[in-house]
């Protein structure tokens, strides 16, 4: 089963989780793609597709949902799988994430997940340490990975 994981990631959270996602499902059959780097992917070479994103102010990235939004009619062709990085946990992620990936994927998906977060302050320039500390008030890199639903996620998306 070739498995490609399409994704865009800020301070590398979400490529470290997509990077977990591919080990887990077998590093030879699954390709991952950085939307930042690369805009043109052949899906049809797929057996099924994975998309992930992380969430600023609320919001998935722009390139996540143009991807999807072009592609729509070969991703619901296709096994999918969907999830978000993100540091809120409980219905506020949840709600993040039906926000990021319109109905019609999410009840396609096999699999469509929160998969925690992290805050690395060392990566992040003067507004964005300026608005963590405001809005969230946080000065201190933490992190709030949710290895339970990567694992969930690489099950789900085996089966
Ligand atoms: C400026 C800024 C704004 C953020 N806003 C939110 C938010 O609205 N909700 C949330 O759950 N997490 C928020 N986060 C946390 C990110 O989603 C978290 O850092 C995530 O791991 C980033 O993944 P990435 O490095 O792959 O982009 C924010 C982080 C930063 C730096």
């Amino acid at each position: 089963m070739k498995t490609a994981i399409i994704y865009v990631s800020k301070h590398g959270t979400t490529e470290s989780t997509a990077l977990k996602i591919q080990k887990g499902l077998g590093e030879k059959t699954t390709q991952l793609f950085n939307l930042k780097n690369i805009n043109k992917i052949d899906l049809l070479e797929f057996d099924q597709i994975i998309i992930g994103g992380s969430i600023h102010a609320g919001m998935i990235q722009n390139r996540i949902k143009d991807f999807y939004s072009k592609n729509m009619t070969t991703l619901l062709e296709k096994p999918l799988g969907l999830f978000i990085s993100c540091f809120y946990e409980g219905e506020t992620a949840q709600s993040q994430l039906e926000k990021s990936y319109p109905e019609i994927l999410r009840k396609h998906a096999k699999s469509c997940k929160v998969m925690g977060g992290e805050m690395l302050i060392e990566k992040m320039n003067f507004f964005e340490k300026l608005i963590v500390k405001k809005v969230a008030g946080i000065s201190e890199s933490d992190s709030k990975i949710n290895h339970e639903n990567i694992q969930l996620f690489i099950n789900e998306m085996s089966n």
